[in-house]
């Protein structure tokens, strides 16, 4: 099938300049939630709309290519019909998350989303500005935002070791958003990806919010994204873990300093790993309760519901971004 170019705009979706202005001044964040399918995008426009929150729609390239590329651009259609369904509308990004070269970056512009990440965070300096500049020089004609990265998120080898090279350098990010022209920047300031962020059985090193003023002193006003940000809810792993899971030893971020985070310049926050445990948590619990069921929407719909508690209470009391629309 040949690819039809289409803009956010026809959609319905924003992009992402709007939201990041207000959450700055109203000292909340956004919620990037990550869905790849439609129990998950269900759950993301019910819980946004229920809590009157913004929200970017967030897909990695793992996500574009397990729902379908084409397949997903009428799903992010539908999710804007189903929003509107829902009441009045809220503002609503379809963002690329970890987007790895131009040419991914590119088909996505091409195909409705209304930002992009564009992830050099591994290469040098210099190649990061280069490939994040031309992504930003494809991007904008187009008024899509982008995201780009300074910094390695830390993962838990590094936390053991303390090692805080990987932690973004503050005086990179100046030179980087005024050589590259990104819209906003994901940090690395202790935060990892996946279900275990922290040894085990030990205090949780806090952030290094030392290092995000630091940046908020270089970049007034600028909007700084966080990844790595699921908090690995106890109950969840306790559930998974009760119901023949093996999760032991997960640990998140406490919702205390994500709440901190959100307050400052820290515009968009954002969740997979979370989404993923309730999920499972749920499912497990009812092919344990229930060996007999099989079909599929007596284990997906109650999965989906708690999702949707789930995320309003995210966006109630650790966001702030509930009742922002
Ligand atoms: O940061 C990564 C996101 O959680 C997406 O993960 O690449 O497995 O879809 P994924
Ligand atoms: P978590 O794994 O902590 O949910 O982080 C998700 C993320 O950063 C997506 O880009
Ligand atoms: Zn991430």
């Amino acid at each position: 099938m040949a690819e039809e170019k289409v803009s956010y705009k026809d959609l319905g979706f924003v992009n992402t300049r709007e939201m990041f202005k207000k959450a700055m001044e109203g000292g909340y964040a956004i919620p990037a939630y990550n869905f790849n399918n439609m129990e998950q995008l269900q759950a993301i426009i019910t819980a946004c709309s229920q809590s009157r929150s913004p929200v970017i729609l967030q897909v990695s390239k793992g996500a574009r290519s397990y729902a379908n590329q084409v397949l997903l651009t009428y799903m992010a259609m539908g999710a804007v019909k189903l929003m509107k369904s829902l009441g009045s509308p809220i503002p609503m990004a379809l963002h690329l998350d970890h987007g790895d070269s131009f040419e991914l970056a590119k088909s996505c512009i091409d195909s409705g989303f209304s930002s992009v990440m564009i992830d050099g965070s591994h290469l040098s300096f210099d190649e990061n500005v280069a490939l994040t500049k031309k992504v930003v020089g494809y991007a904008h004609p187009f008024d899509v935002t982008v995201e780009g990265e300074l910094g390695v998120l830390a993962g838990i080898e590094e936390h053991v070791q303390s090692e805080k090279s990987h932690y973004t350098k503050p005086e990179e990010v100046e030179e980087f958003v005024s050589r590259t022209g990104v819209d906003s920047l994901a940090i690395s300031i202790g935060t990892s990806h996946g279900a275990y962020k922290f040894k085990p059985g030990q205090p949780v090193p806090p952030l290094r919010f030392d290092i995000l003023e630091e940046i908020e002193k270089k970049l007034p006003g600028f909007p700084i994204v966080l990844h790595g940000a699921s908090s690995v809810l106890q109950e969840y792993v306790d559930m998974v873990n009760s119901y023949g899971g093996k999760m032991q030893g997960a640990v998140g971020v406490p919702e205390e300093q994500l709440r901190k985070a959100a307050k400052s310049a820290v515009c968009k926050i954002n969740i997979d790993s979370d989404g993923r445990l309730v999920m499972t948590a749920v499912i497990r619990k009812i092919f344990s309760e229930k060996p007999n069921e099989f079909d599929p929407r007596k284990y997906l719909g109650p999965a989906r519901d708690e999702l949707i508690k789930m995320m309003v209470r995210k966006n109630k009391d650790v966001l702030g971004s509930a009742g922002r629309v």
